[in-house]
């Protein structure tokens, strides 16, 4: 079933999960001196913190119950901002990664929430936009792993996987230096219940963390890994590096302006999506203050 509204279409029951992890920890190292006192995820994109973009796609995809994993001192600025979800009429808790041993131990450290339930997972510093963005990510019900591939001109920053010529998956690497794909893996994966117990099974690399890649493997050699190319008309960022945030910066001011719309606006996309009434949204719009996040909060009711 799928609603259709501004956004395009939005699938509530083909997503195959309800559950979804925001992975927002990390030291933040290559944003320097940006980060020295503030995670990564809080740094504004255009109007924004950060972690509102992938909030908002998990919203967009109908996930309510969600997760978010930082690090100690991280995990209490986030909660700050964002408090329990009620207001964007979602369901927040969270948990502290104390040191990032890897994007993997998310599962581990989340092993409670996930149960017996599949699990998406967005990174905390990834950013995805397009027409209909969640009929993209969507998930079948007999799918048992799902990755999300980008093109771009530098692979060896990224996870890159290697297809073969029906399309499917062959291996994923981790930050290659010589690959002859440029199919970049986004920070968006679907797992099924049995990644906690898979991510435990996992030793640490030479880099000493537990690879996202190897978690990846294991479900190629399995025979049970899809995988899903975005085309042209969407836009994803990893704002790890000053001009992949400013990158995204310029995007949303353009968009936005252009278009007089918002772009991950975690109250609106509540509003859209019916997590919240018409009445509860003028309520949160009168509570802040006079700014144009308020504004045009109060133009769409
Ligand atoms: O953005 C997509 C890429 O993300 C993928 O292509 C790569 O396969 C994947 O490894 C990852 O690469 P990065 O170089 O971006 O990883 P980074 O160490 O920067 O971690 C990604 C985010 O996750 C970042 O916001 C910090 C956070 N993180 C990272 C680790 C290792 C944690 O919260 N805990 C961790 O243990």
């Amino acid at each position: 079933m799928y609603i259709t509204d501004s956004f395009g279409k939005v699938y509530i029951d083909l997503m195959n999960a309800t559950k979804g992890i925001v992975l927002a920890g990390g030291k933040g190292s290559r944003l320097w001196p940006m980060t020295t006192v503030c995670s990564k995820q809080l740094l504004p994109v255009y109007d924004k913190p950060a972690i509102y973009y992938p909030i908002s796609t998990l919203m967009l995809t109908g996930i309510r119950q969600i997760l978010i994993i930082s690090s100690p001192e991280g995990i209490q600025t986030i909660n700050r901002i964002l408090g329990d979800g009620s207001r964007f009429g979602i369901e927040l808790s969270y948990a502290e990664q104390p040191a990032p041993n890897g994007l993997p131990e998310a599962f581990i450290i989340g092993e409670k929430f996930i149960g017996q339930d599949p699990v998406i997972m967005i990174l905390g510093d990834n950013f995805f936009h397009g027409h209909a963005i969640t009929e993209m990510l969507r998930i079948e019900p007999h799918e048992h792993a799902k990755i999300f591939l980008y093109k771009v001109n530098d692979p060896s920053r990224y996870g890159v996987a290697e297809l073969n010529e029906k399309g499917r998956v062959m291996s994923v690497v981790e930050k290659p230096t010589h690959s002859h794909s440029n199919l970049a893996i986004t920070g968006f994966y679907y797992f099924d219940a049995s990644v906690a117990e898979r991510a435990k099974r996992l030793s640490s690399s030479g880099r000493g963390e537990l690879e996202i890649t190897d978690l990846i493997s294991q479900y190629i050699a399995e025979e049970l890994l899809s995988a899903a190319v975005f085309g042209r008309g969407y836009v994803w960022f990893d704002i790890g590096t000053p001009q992949a945030l400013n990158d995204a910066s310029n995007y949303v001011e353009v968009i936005q302006s252009r278009q007089g719309i918002s772009i991950g606006s975690l109250e609106e996309v509540a509003w859209r999506m019916g997590f919240i009434t018409d009445e509860m949204l003028r309520r949160i719009a009168a509570s802040m203050p006079r700014c144009s996040y308020k504004s045009y909060l109060e133009s769409i009711i």
